[in-house]
């Protein structure tokens, strides 16, 4: 089991951020420093910038600015602090600051060094990880955006010590995605944890390791890679529909919601038996925040954008159970629309 690991670049676990990056710089020869925030996470990048004499750039916290605009003001800024490729860039924040940051730092001056420091759950298991960098093109999901991989990735405990509770749900949300395409270990671990309650260091690695493997496998998602899409076709449709009524959907509660309708979907085309399912399906309700979801008629056709689809067909990576996740399912917007016409999240995820 162990052997089948592959990385794409360090995963930390540093005694002090601080001196890291101090080392770091030194290490490359960077002449200055940037660390990028949201609003939220400010109270986080702000002393480390203090403690290594960085500039601070900060964007509005929010989904909906992971957009073209924030990254060139981004660029901009950059210019105007007379930045070069002997820049480094620190990311502090969730995946929206992971995403945006990670773009702009792969373009400006086609690329300077780059570092992760997540500070959500679900950045530490996934966004942070491995190198995808995007921004959305309106409401429509990652449609822009660059492989890059960043130097390092510092998983640090205390980053997450005042993440909102709501939070620890989201995150939740891709470390059963990564038991249900992996190691189901995951899944009975958070099975017995309190939905709020945050999952032990250990646990954080192991759910960090099994995207490692999987992205380390096949870097450009030509084919593997693309197992960690489970339930992301309906997850990102659902992101985007949010998002074009100016609302925003967080990406862990879309991630919940894809799953179960994508497990559904995986029932009904005969992939698994609905008592199959159910072992694993049943378990998401209590990890998810109650809302008036729409209609599955309305969210359908936001799938049209998806980044896995071929020939008119939509792309999925199908969860039927853990261990088993099938990828390269490919159905017709009708066949979709057919095998989905019974299925409601309202009533699925109460
Ligand atoms: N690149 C990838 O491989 C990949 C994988 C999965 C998700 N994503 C992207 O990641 C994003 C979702 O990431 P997310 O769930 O971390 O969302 P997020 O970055 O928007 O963070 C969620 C909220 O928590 C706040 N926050 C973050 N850290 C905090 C802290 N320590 N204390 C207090 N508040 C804090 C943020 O400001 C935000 O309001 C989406 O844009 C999604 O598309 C990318």
């Amino acid at each position: 089991m162990v052997a089948r690991y592959y990385t794409l670049h360090p995963l930390i676990q540093p005694k002090n951020t601080v001196d890291w990056v101090i080392k770091w710089r030194k290490k490359e020869e960077l002449e200055q420093l940037v660390v990028f925030c949201d609003s939220n996470t400010r109270y986080l990048a702000q002393p480390l910038a203090d403690a290594v004499d960085a500039l601070c750039l900060e964007v509005p916290a929010g989904e909906e600015n992971k957009n073209l605009q924030q990254a060139e003001r981004l660029w901009q800024a950059l210019r105007t602090a007379e930045a070069s490729r002997k820049t480094g860039w620190i990311n502090v924040g969730g995946g929206m600051v992971c995403d945006l940051g990670g773009f702009v730092a792969s373009n400006y001056m086609r690329g300077i060094p780059l570092v992760h420091i997540p500070t959500t759950l679900l950045a530490q298991i996934d966004a942070a990880l491995c190198g995808k960098t995007a921004v959305n093109l309106g409401p429509w999901k990652n449609q822009i955006g660059t492989y890059y991989l960043p130097e390092a990735v510092l998983l640090d405990p205390a980053m997450l010590k005042k993440l909102p509770a709501e939070e620890v749900l989201n995150g939740k949300a891709e470390m059963f995605k990564h038991g249900l395409i992996e190691d189901v270990r995951l899944i009975d671990y958070l099975e017995k944890l309190p939905p709020n309650t945050m999952p032990g260091l250990g646990w954080v690695r192991r759910a960090a390791e099994v995207k490692m493997y999987w992205a380390g496998v096949d870097p450009h998602e030509k084919s593997h890679r693309k197992i960690l899409n489970t339930g992301h076709t309906v997850a990102h449709a659902l992101e985007a529909w949010y998002l074009a009524q100016g609302q925003t959907l967080p990406h862990g509660q879309a991630v919940w919601a894809g799953l179960m309708a994508e497990g559904w979907l995986a029932v009904q085309a005969g992939l698994v038996t609905e008592e199959g399912a159910m072992v694993w399906m049943l378990d998401i309700p209590r990890f998810v925040t109650p809302r008036n979801w729409p209609k599955t008629a309305d969210w359908l056709p936001w799938m049209a954008a998806d980044k896995k689809n071929k020939a008119g067909k939509i792309g999925f990576s199908l969860p039927t159970y853990p261990g088993n996740c099938l990828t390269d399912q490919y159905l017709s917007p009708k066949e979709v629309g057919i095998l989905l016409r019974k299925f409601d999240l309202n009533t699925w995820l109460s």
